[in-house]
């Protein structure tokens, strides 16, 4: 659910017209509902009442510094995957004791930030990661809380490029080796071993693939606790997927999700962490697009909006499907017909729907995509020389811009010109 509906004719994000936020910053812009965004946090908070929890917002999917601060002051913690986002997490206010560090490549510099600045844990993905975080935290004079992230080889079911949990991946040790991995991490003088984590993938749309990773996690949990490790914390990884296409099945909601993970692993009595992104921003965010031309082409139409791919690359890089709906409410069961809907960057990847179907729009009227909330601002580029797009905040009656379009001449001089020129 969220706060985008159509009122007296026309889309509103919460109490605010987007017409009037269009009016406003002009187009293309994202516009985020604060509403959706703590709705979706506390479904997940909800979720996990009656288990010892931290649910840390995975802030790849959307680390806009007023999304972090709307979540952080709603408790939630953060996962981060770089020195960028962690500074970006305690620029938010969210204290070190909140802030989970994921992913394959940390590097030494960014280890030190984090032990330095105070980190929750370390989730670990390789041997040599493990040596690094033990030197470092040794010569800083600390321990480093650590879980190790495991690859449990199941099928996360999801597009090939999202999906993280499979052997052939580069994420994670693989479970079969993981007994072995604890042992050389308790043997390291700088770490302190709490726990066990995994993350199999995103846009998981059923709950069976995540049902079988936590169950070897379980598994896992025992046979570790029976070698004499204090295995005490398990992070579970984020990857519920979310309704894209609202004419499909809807996935499993956090509710079904958390009562998933108390059934296979509540009884362990370990404090849970799970790192949600896409479902927390993804339906919190439309991207809104004007119009510019209707164009006739062999045998189809285009609709060519201001919005590009280097706005919004999800359906260029994964095929993926968001739903485009006018700003002006269509009549019901009126008229319409397909429609290729494309950006005006110069390549055939920059086309959002091929053959969608739409009611008859014309030049200067505003469509938006729904679910854009998640892995959109955050995955776009100045390809084209086309200036990054505002981000725009509402709640309740008010809306204010959270991030500034910049001018043409503040892209440009971001550049420098060598002596020799
Ligand atoms: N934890 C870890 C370790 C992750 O790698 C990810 C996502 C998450 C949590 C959050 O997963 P979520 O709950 O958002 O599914 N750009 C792609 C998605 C990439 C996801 C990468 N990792 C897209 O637009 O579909």
């Amino acid at each position: 659910m969220d706060h985008f509906l159509y009122r007296d004719g026309a889309l509103f994000a919460e109490d605010v017209a987007v017409a009037e936020i269009a009016a406003a910053v002009g187009t293309p812009f994202y516009v985020y509902s604060t509403a959706t965004l703590l709705r979706h946090f506390r479904l997940f908070d909800e979720a996990l009442a009656g288990m010892d929890h931290l649910v840390c917002y995975a802030m790849k999917a959307n680390s806009n510094q007023a999304v972090l601060q709307t979540l952080a002051q709603a408790g939630a913690g953060m996962d981060v995957v770089s020195a960028g986002e962690y500074l970006r997490a305690k620029a938010a206010g969210v204290p070190g004791e909140r802030i989970v560090f994921s992913g394959v490549g940390k590097t030494a510099a960014e280890i030190r930030l984090a032990l330095e600045g105070g980190i929750r844990q370390f989730n670990v993905e390789s041997e040599p990661e493990m040596v690094v975080l033990d030197a470092t935290a040794r010569s800083l004079g600390v321990v480093a809380p650590i879980t190790i992230r495991v690859n449990p080889d199941v099928d996360a079911k999801t597009h090939a490029k999202i999906a993280t949990g499979k052997s052939e991946n580069k994420f994670g040790i693989p479970i079969a080796r993981a007994r072995e991995v604890y042992r050389m991490a308790a043997g390291m003088p700088g770490l302190d071993v709490v726990g066990i984590d995994v993350h199999i993938g995103s846009q998981l749309t059923d709950l069976a693939p995540f049902e079988q990773a936590y169950h070897k996690v379980a598994e896992l949990t025992e046979a570790l606790r029976a070698d004499g490790h204090n295995i005490r914390r398990l992070d579970l990884g984020g990857g519920l997927g979310i309704p894209y296409e609202r004419s499909n099945a809807a996935p499993p909601l956090p509710t079904d999700y958390g009562a998933m993970v108390k059934r296979t692993l509540g009884h362990l009595g370990c404090e849970i962490e799970i790192e949600p992104g896409r479902l927390i921003a993804g339906n919190a965010g439309l991207m809104v697009s004007e119009v510019i031309y209707v164009k006739s082409g062999e045998g189809r139409d285009f609709l060519i909006l201001d919005g590009a791919m280097n706005d919004l690359i999800r359906p260029a890089m994964y095929d993926a499907w968001h739903d485009i709906v006018p700003v002006i409410e269509p009549e019901a069961g009126g008229e319409q017909a397909p429609i290729d809907i494309v950006g005006p960057v110069c390549e055939s990847g920059d086309t959002f729907a091929k053959q969608r179907m739409m009611p008859p729009l014309v030049a200067g009227d505003l469509v938006a995509f729904r679910s854009a909330g998640a892995y959109g601002a955050v995955m776009s580029s100045e390809y084209n020389s086309r200036a990054l797009i505002p981000e725009v905040m509402v709640k309740d009656d008010q809306f204010a811009v959270i991030r500034p379009r910049p001018t043409f001449d503040e892209m440009i001089n971001r550049d420098t010109i060598p002596p020799w020129l």
